[in-house]
């Protein structure tokens, strides 16, 4: 009994010691939506749950080690213990319980983040190799970055153009995979950004050759300045096609993967390409002209340059008017 009782307080000192330790340690990243606060008080929790545990174990373990070590001169056996029932449906009984009532708290937690806002910003969010992009059907805006207003939910549609590939915002916490296959694969993510300012999407489902570069700004706006944002990108729509093309070439996502400096990312840079004979995979060359330019984003696949994998989707081309295409091509022809 006395050995209990020491051993007993010490899980209680050493579980006070770990738990204070994690859950001042900064482990999760800044808490900046609604949906995240549920979360984390399930984080806590679960911080101080790890604590008591790794101390029940250990505390008990190096206690036996220490008092109850063979001593100098000691050439007997030990006690010889047969089982305790008691002791083995208890810790049967009482960790079913604790694992039943984590999923149905757990489960309650999912539904809260769940829950539908009346004002819901709705945003489509697609996904390829290796760009996000994100659309707002009301407003008429397609953009490379999501932004969004403060303490307003947003309701993000996620697709994928391709492969899966899976939206995350750590500092968001909840997380949904955008899959491919059409409208019936739309999955919906709801987020009420909480705190003005700057984080990343990250795709946390590996996708291929770039996924750990496909990443996509957020920022989250004060309403005022989320509605000049907008009124912004309505009426900032530039005159001249080559600048025109400059922007869709950021809207949409062609800058992931092709440069214009030169450098290779995915695809062939845009720097000097127009003009240019470009080696082809089959071992013959195309001169590269508006014609090519024009097969190349409508029917990527129609002639591959040597060297480069098959990876862009037709399906970019179709998110774009003609008169949009018109303007890259004339951007690209631009890039001497
Ligand atoms: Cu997309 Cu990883």
């Amino acid at each position: 009994m006395k050995h209990l009782i020491a051993a007993g307080t010490l899980v209680v000192v050493v579980t006070i010691a770990i738990g204070l330790l994690l859950s001042n340690a900064t482990l999760l990243p800044d808490q900046a939506s609604v949906q995240a606060q549920a979360i984390d008080v399930q984080f806590e929790f679960h911080f101080w749950a790890i604590a008591f545990l790794f101390s029940l174990i250990v505390v008990f373990m190096l206690y036996s080690v220490v008092v109850f070590r063979r001593r100098k001169g000691e050439t007997g056996d030990g006690e010889h213990i047969e089982g305790n029932t008691t002791v083995e449906i208890t810790w049967t009984i009482l960790p079913l319980f604790a694992v039943m009532g984590l999923a149905f708290w757990g489960s309650d937690v999912l539904a809260e983040t769940q829950r539908a806002a009346t004002d819901a910003l709705e945003i489509r969010v697609i996904g390829q190799q290796w760009v996000w992009r994100f659309e707002y059907p009301e407003e008429g805006i397609v953009s490379s970055e999501l932004v969004l207003p403060v303490n307003r939910q947003a309701v993000l549609m996620l697709e994928s153009q391709d492969v899966i590939h899976s939206f995350w915002v750590p500092e968001f916490r909840v997380k949904q995979d955008a899959l491919p296959g059409g409208v019936e694969m739309i999955r919906d993510l709801r987020v009420t950004p909480s705190k003005v300012g700057a984080y990343k999407v990250l795709c946390a489902e590996l996708c291929g050759q770039q996924h750990s570069e496909m990443r996509a700004d957020v920022r989250v706006l004060s309403v005022e300045e989320y509605e000049a944002w907008v009124i912004e990108q309505q009426t900032s729509i530039p005159d001249d096609p080559v600048l025109r093309g400059q922007k869709w070439a950021t809207d949409f996502g062609c800058a992931a993967c092709h440069s214009v400096d030169g450098t290779v990312v995915v695809g062939p840079s845009w720097k000097g390409i127009f003009g240019s004979q470009e080696p082809l995979e089959d071992g013959s060359s195309v001169l590269v002209d508006e014609a090519y330019l024009l097969e190349s984003i409508v029917n990527p696949a129609a002639k591959i340059v040597a060297g480069f994998p098959n990876v862009m989707q037709p399906s970019l081309a179709e998110a774009l008017t003609d008169e949009q295409i018109a303007d890259i091509i004339e951007y690209i022809k631009s890039l001497e």
